[in-house]
């Protein structure tokens, strides 16, 4: 079987195999440095896992409930993304600057339709 022409490694086994199924996300970090990150479509992941995984600093300290907002970042390319539920507005609206494209870097799932997404995270309150 041919392997997928894809980059990175496998995040199951460590290698280059027929299971890599990854998506490049641009992020800006708070000192405009740009990170260009590999994410797994197959893993069951969100946005601020893989913040975390490359340690990106974004404490993610509700564990993804939308309860804490420190996955916060502003989506800057022009991606159709799922609407943001009650659960994550609510958050948004007690967090810290807060623009039209925020969003919670938590309840964003990495799957086919983010593959080429650019965030950039937001500034903490301290
Ligand atoms: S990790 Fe707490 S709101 Fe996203």
């Amino acid at each position: 079987m041919e392997k997928p022409k894809q980059g990175g490694l496998c995040y199951l086994c460590i290698n280059e195999c027929e299971y890599m199924s990854d998506i490049k996300i641009k992020v800006i970090d708070r000192t405009d440095k740009e990170h260009l990150l590999e994410a797994p479509t197959d893993m069951n992941m969100n946005l601020m896992e893989v913040f975390k995984a490359y340690e990106l600093p974004v404490e993610g300290t509700c564990g993804g409930m939308a309860l804490c907002s420190t996955c916060h970042c502003y989506v800057m390319s022009d991606h159709d993304l799922p609407t943001a539920t009650d659960d994550e507005e609510d958050m948004l609206d007690q967090a810290f600057f807060v623009e039209d494209n925020s969003r919670l870097g938590c309840q964003l799932k990495i799957n086919e339709n983010l593959d080429g997404l650019t965030v950039k995270l937001a500034p903490t309150a301290d």
